[in-house]
């Protein structure tokens, strides 16, 4: 099964992503919160990737950054990247200088 999940935070819903989910709901033919046998599907706040708009996160870890509608249903039966989750650490100065 994969959990698939299709941010719609501000920056991906700039980018494209609603585009993008709505041609998932149309292929796949379900709407987020539903599955099927292989598959759910989902939307997601804010993945913390901004940057590479608009995102899909796969399996909680895999991620298809700048994703688009010609090739993400290719990208999504890949998998996706995988990437090692944040951490935040609580020592880091930054956050010191916050407090
Ligand atoms: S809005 Fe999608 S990663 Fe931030």
């Amino acid at each position: 099964m994969k959990k698939i999940e299709v941010c719609c935070g501000k920056s991906c819903s700039g980018m494209g992503s609603r585009r993008i989910l709505d041609f998932l709901i149309a292929k796949l033919g379900l709407k987020p919160g539903e599955e099927n046998d292989t598959m759910s599907l989902n939307t997601s706040p804010c993945m913390g990737y901004c940057a590479r708009s608009p995102n899909i996160r796969i399996n909680d870890d895999h991620f298809i950054f700048g994703a688009n509608v010609k090739n993400v249903l290719s990208d999504i039966e890949k998998g996706g990247k995988y990437v090692e989750p944040q951490i935040l650490d609580l020592t880091d100065d930054f956050l010191n200088d916050l407090s």
